[in-house]
């Protein structure tokens, strides 16, 4: 990568999975494609004390050699892992910043550095450990070089107004352009490549609209459980988990008109105004649901409240679909449904787009019962894109029947698919925001769904139980369009 400045990356939470089994191995692919600086090191910093050797050991644990297979791989792990440097404290110290100040100094021989910090910890103690970081002298004003970012993972906040209380204070530390929002999603190879299928292809944008599509399905799936982290997400649940941000960034992308240009401020505003354009949700708009015990792949799995770190008692839903409009006139009056949900029966994100019937049926004594087209967008797993055409079968007589015109990733391209994290961090060494959430449709995307939270909560609203395994809860069926 060209880049005179040093660099320093400091990830805080280095002890924890994210760090572990994302951040770190997503920095060692790029080490390896050469996509980091001449000049790289790296930081772990968290509460767990460890030498730098037993925080090498810990993250080589989870380095894949994708990028550097055969025998280099363990030579290119070894010159990573002696870029990598640790050093414990809590994390509202500022003292133990101040070390780690010292630390990067040393490391960085003197020269000037371009500094990332990856916030890899829980968002109740974000803005400890950002006024920490500013206290310790360690973030440079402004956008300029050499520059300082703040690299943060959802949820951020619980509603629009803790939200917009975060927002405020982390921008004392750090201004908005130094911010980067991840929501993981954008990084994917088909979710980035929507942009590209609607705005880079013809046939697509003259059909795209409530003329020629008759609705909108966001699916999302997970056949696992909440596995170790029931703390964490009872206290958020899927439509804070997953609904808010995931599948919002997914409906804006799809929905969106054509940013002007190809550049993070044109993108950002069409992505606003899309989720500007919808109404907030309301209880008659969704059905949540919690899963019980249940079958599946073969094993017992137990339900939801059954972790130990959730309450018996949980109301806390684990499923969620709304049906949700666009008030704009490309989507006026077609229904967008978005599901989302864990303990399922398969693990699965999905864009189904589904056209209207042609207006004139010039077949009408053809046998057979073709359905209307529909483009089916396979985020994960096996990324696809299949559009359901109908066709002649081939024989004597006229008899239709649907079939695809399938584009399998695997078959179609030989290039690896990187990890999101991969793509989302050279991203942010490059200083490009595209793929990451701005303010403004941080708000919107809560606007959406604040006042049903707080309707959800008022009412003590207990969801429908379903069990492990099951494709959705019965009382969902009545959303699908
Ligand atoms: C995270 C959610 O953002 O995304 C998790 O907090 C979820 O609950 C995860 O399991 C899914 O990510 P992926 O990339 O495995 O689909």
């Amino acid at each position: 990568m060209q880049h005179e400045e040093g660099m320093s990356i400091v990830v805080v939470g280095a002890s924890g999975d994210l760090a572990r089994k994302k951040i770190f191995p997503a920095l060692f692919s790029l080490y390896c494609q050469g996509c980091l600086p001449e000049r790289f090191q790296i930081f772990g910093f968290a509460r767990s004390r460890f030498d730098h050797a037993e925080f090498r050991q810990r993250i080589m644990e989870h380095l894949t050699c994708r990028y550097a297979p055969g025998e280099s791989c363990a030579a290119r792990m070894e010159e990573f892992l002696a870029r990598c440097f640790y050093m414990a404290g809590g994390y509202d110290s500022t003292d133990a910043l101040l070390d780690l100040f010292v630390l990067m100094r040393e490391q960085e021989g003197g020269g000037r550095a371009d500094r990332f910090y990856y916030l890899a910890i829980p968002p109740s103690i974000f803005l400890d450990v950002a006024r920490s970081i500013g206290n310790a002298g360690l973030v440079s004003c402004g956008v300029e070089r050499p520059w300082s970012r703040v690299v943060l993972e959802k949820p951020f906040g619980h509603d629009r107004a803790s939200s917009d209380m975060l927002a405020e204070a982390m921008a004392d530390v750090f201004v908005e352009p130094q911010t980067y929002r991840i929501d993981h999603y954008l990084g994917k190879e088909v979710i980035q490549n929507l942009m590209v299928l609607r705005f880079a292809n013809l046939v697509f944008e003259p059909v795209w609209n409530r003329r020629y599509i008759r609705n909108v399905k966001i699916l999302w799936k997970e056949n696992l459980s909440t596995e170790g982290r029931g703390g964490y997400f009872d206290q958020y649940g899927i439509i804070r988990d997953v609904c808010q941000n995931h599948l919002l960034q997914i409906l804006s992308l799809v929905a969106m008109e054509p940013p002007g240009r190809f550049n993070a401020a044109s993108i950002a505003l069409e992505k606003v105004n899309v989720l500007r354009g919808v109404p907030p949700l309301t209880l008659d708009d969704v059905v949540l649901g919690q899963y019980v015990a249940g079958e599946h792949a073969g094993r017992r799995w137990a339900a939801y409240t059954d972790d130990p770190t959730v309450p018996d008692d949980s109301r806390t839903p684990t499923y969620a679909a709304a049906r949700l409009a666009i008030d704009n006139d490309r989507w006026r009056g077609v229904p967008i449904l978005i599901e989302a949900g864990k303990g399922l029966d398969a693990r699965m994100t999905e864009i189904r787009v589904q056209f209207r019937d042609v207006p004139q049926d010039l077949f009408p004594d053809a046998n057979g019962s073709p359905a209307a087209n529909e483009l089916v967008i396979r985020v994960q797993p096996d990324e696809s894109i299949q559009l359901s055409i109908v066709n002649k079968v081939p024989g004597m007589g006229m008899k239709m029947a649907n079939r695809n015109l399938d584009l399998r990733y695997k078959a179609a391209f030989s290039e690896q698919i990187p990890d999101a994290y991969e793509s989302l961090l050279l991203d942010v060494m490059r200083g490009d925001r595209s793929l990451f959430i701005h303010r403004e449709e941080l708000q919107a995307a809560w606007d959406i769904f604040t006042p049903l939270l707080h309707e959800i909560d008022a009412r003590r609203v207990v969801p429908q139980s379903y069990p492990f395994g099951a494709s959705r809860p019965t009382a969902a069926e009545k959303l699908v369009p």
